[in-house]
């Protein structure tokens, strides 16, 4: 019988009841998010960022329009955030009005045979939670609490998986970054975590399950970390280990008692006797400067797999940057035979959701495009790419097509 790459039966089929979606998140498609401290960081006189995010797609406006082609594509999932900046833009002051947006948003999904997957926070956090301290000012954790409760009416409307918290690890990393009054890692690799700003990230996430718990005990919750895909080179297996433990594996032990965990890779690190090399130079490069590495995927599932017990794994981002759409094709077709593979060996996947549904604004530029559909910047007119398509008919048919390998 003639196999795929990795040794798979050409037209695999994925198990029933598979999430095939597609990920976004409220400040890089909204628009105009003006109480976050990003849109603060974006406009202060001194800021680095390339360019500010604006009206980025304007989904705050546009999200029927998205879900109709999401859906219309063939996705039974789409995973969204929740903005608290909007939810609450003063401390204590909870919007009844942003709080029927997010459930309008809830049922619309459903009403679009869209399950949806709700982020409680990605990154954002109102400005007013940023300028008393962030998560490490006294009665953070219980500010965060008090607004996980407050979504109650918006996630008690339909939604199965709540995920708490975005990348953990990559908030610690840009408290981080700040403290080295840097932002970008001078070296391969990337600095130690901020370690207070890594405890109370575990912390808020356990309390907000809880949270979630007494809202409703069907609630899937759990959070997605943010894999680097540690590499060791032969001899570097013992400061591989070490140097991701504080990095990354931290955060997914935390999720051991968690009913799922997001995987998120897009690339891999190799580390060496000497610390993290950067990628092999013949190496093809993405939009945001990765190697072009689809197996990551692969590799991200087994170590979380491996940390976490018998956790539920979901795949909650994945994708290149690329202007080339061919790329994106090829890069999820290798990542999803790596899935496919994983699946044989036993490993409990329950879903695929792709990054990202739009291109869309990457945390200080709009230039690494993302998109399954692709957005015009003046008219706001979608229009979605063949891989759209192309991953709207695996969704369909949960099955990797013989053609496509
Ligand atoms: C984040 C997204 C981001 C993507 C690509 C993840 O770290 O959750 O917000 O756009 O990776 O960089």
């Amino acid at each position: 019988m003639e196999t795929t790459p990795a040794g798979l039966p050409f037209s695999f089929p994925f198990p029933d009841g598979f999430l095939w979606g597609a990920s976004t998140a409220a400040h890089q498609i909204e628009g105009n998010n003006v109480n976050s401290d990003w849109w603060h960081r974006e406009h202060a006189p001194d800021t680095t960022l390339p360019e500010p995010s604006g009206d980025a797609c304007d989904s705050y406006h546009r999200w029927r329009e998205d879900m109709d082609l999401l859906a219309r594509l063939g996705f039974t999932d789409y995973r969204f955030s929740i903005e608290w900046a909007r939810v609450e833009p003063a401390p204590g002051r909870f919007s009844k009005a942003e709080i029927a947006h997010y459930r309008r948003m809830v049922e619309g999904a459903l009403e679009r045979g869209l399950r949806p997957m709700v982020t409680l926070h990605h990154f954002t956090v109102p400005h007013w939670f940023a300028e008393r301290g962030g998560w490490t000012a006294e009665g953070a954790i219980d500010l965060f609490e008090r607004y996980v409760r407050a979504t109650a009416p918006i996630i008690a409307t339909g939604v199965r998986h709540v995920c708490t918290i975005n990348e953990p690890n990559m908030i610690a990393l840009a408290v981080a970054f700040r403290e080295l009054g840097t932002e970008v890692a001078p070296v391969a690799g990337i600095p130690l975590l901020d370690e207070p700003t890594t405890d109370a990230l575990i912390e808020a996430h356990h309390r907000a399950r809880t949270a979630l718990k007494s809202i409703s005990p069907d609630l899937q919750v759990g959070w997605s970390v943010a894999n680097q895909v540690y590499q060791a080179l032969p001899g570097a297996e013992a400061a591989t280990a070490a140097y991701s433990h504080p990095r990354e594996d931290v955060f997914i032990e935390a999720a051991r008692d968690d009913d799922w965990i997001g995987v998120q890779s897009y690339t891999r690190t190799r580390i060496g006797a000497d610390g993290p090399l950067p990628a092999p130079p013949d190496a093809e490069l993405t939009l945001t400067g990765w190697e072009f590495y689809p197996e990551a995927t692969g590799h991200a599932l087994r170590h979380t797999a491996a940390l976490v017990g018998d956790v539920p794994l979901i795949v909650t981002e994945n994708g290149i940057a690329t202007a080339d759409d061919s790329r994106r094709v090829a890069y999820y077709t290798g990542a999803l035979t790596a899935v496919a593979a994983a699946l044989e060996d036993g490993l409990d996947i329950h879903g695929y959701l792709a990054w990202s549904a739009l291109d869309n604004y990457e945390w200080g530029s709009y230039r690494p495009t993302f998109g399954l559909i692709a957005v015009d910047p003046d008219t706001f007119v979608r229009t979605p790419k063949p891989s759209a398509a192309w991953l709207g008919g695996l969704a369909r048919t949960g099955r990797l097509p013989r053609a496509d390998l």
